[in-house]
């Protein structure tokens, strides 16, 4: 059996929770990441016979709430109250390897919150993510959650509209609509750790990689980490660009015509009804 801590996907959680943390967007316990690992790539770290805990998926109520399509799946997740700032120099406390038990109303851990820890307080929004993901794309495998705070600063003075909101990100980087041409979802400040939100947050994921949650962060879906990680990166770095000029007289802009030749370029779906032509 090979080190688990030489593992690609732990080594690549550690990279991003660090980069993530050190771009200011994941402040003490701030965000959370789940990523879907293959079988295969698992067993040649673990014994997938030796479950050393079964977390009951607390908080969460079990009429309601439905994981069994995503049974036998296993997932790395950052554990709940944990800092990104420390996943780097102790893996084992702050991740976890977690299988989703038969019924889907458990999760049996297979390595890691060595602390006693469990799973992110946002894990059914995770949960009903990817399964929305893998509807639309069966090749979906990360979700990743955090707090930007320009895409946030946006929030407070910004019409909360999809249409309009997206159009004034895709107007502040010329390749920002070739990134995320089908938009950014938004959902209305909602209580967060809940059932409702993970349900709203996955029906959004049906249309988009992107949700924000208003006032709050954002959520990302994508088949990598690096994926994953640059479409909220590139979103914030809009919401930077805005937050710097929104305060200013406007002298010059991206055209609509302009994107509209980006989209024909590049060869992207994008969302039509989300430009002015
Ligand atoms: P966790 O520490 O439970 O992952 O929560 C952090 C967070 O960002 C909640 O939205
Ligand atoms: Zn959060």
């Amino acid at each position: 059996m090979k080190d688990i801590l030489t593992a690609p996907f732990v080594r690549e959680m550690c990279e991003t929770t660090a980069n993530m943390y050190r771009l200011g967007w994941d402040e003490r316990n701030g965000g959370n990441i789940s990523y879907l690992l293959h079988e295969d790539e698992v067993k040649e770290y673990l014994d997938t016979d030796k479950v050393l805990r079964t977390i009951p998926l607390m908080g969460v109520n079990a009429e309601d709430f439905d994981i069994t399509p995503l049974e036998g799946k296993y997932f790395i997740v950052t554990g709940t109250g944990k800092y990104f700032k420390n996943v780097e120099k102790d893996p084992e406390t702050n991740l976890g390897i977690v299988r989703i038990a038969k019924g889907g109303k458990n999760i049996e851990l297979l390595w890691g919150y060595k602390d006693g820890g469990r799973p992110t307080s946002e894990f059914p929004a995770h949960m009903m993510s990817h399964m929305a993901r893998l509807k639309v794309d069966p090749e979906n495998r990360v979700v990743m959650h955090c707090h930007p705070t320009n895409t946030l600063a946006m929030n407070f003075v910004h019409e909360l509209d999809e249409k309009k909101f997206t159009h004034t990100l895709w107007e502040m980087c010329t390749e920002c609509i070739v990134v995320f041409p089908e938009g950014v979802g938004i959902l209305p400040w909602m209580l967060c750790g809940t059932n409702s939100i993970g349900e709203a947050t996955a029906k959004k994921m049906a249309d988009f990689r992107l949700v924000v949650w208003a006032m709050h962060g954002i959520y990302g879906a994508g088949k990598t980490l690096d994926e994953t990680f640059g479409l909220i990166e590139t979103v914030e770095k809009a919401a930077q660009i805005y937050m710097l000029i929104c305060n200013r007289p406007r002298v010059n802009t991206i055209k609509d015509e302009d994107m509209l030749k980006l989209v024909e370029l590049f060869g992207v779906k994008y969302r039509k009804d989300f430009l002015d032509l």
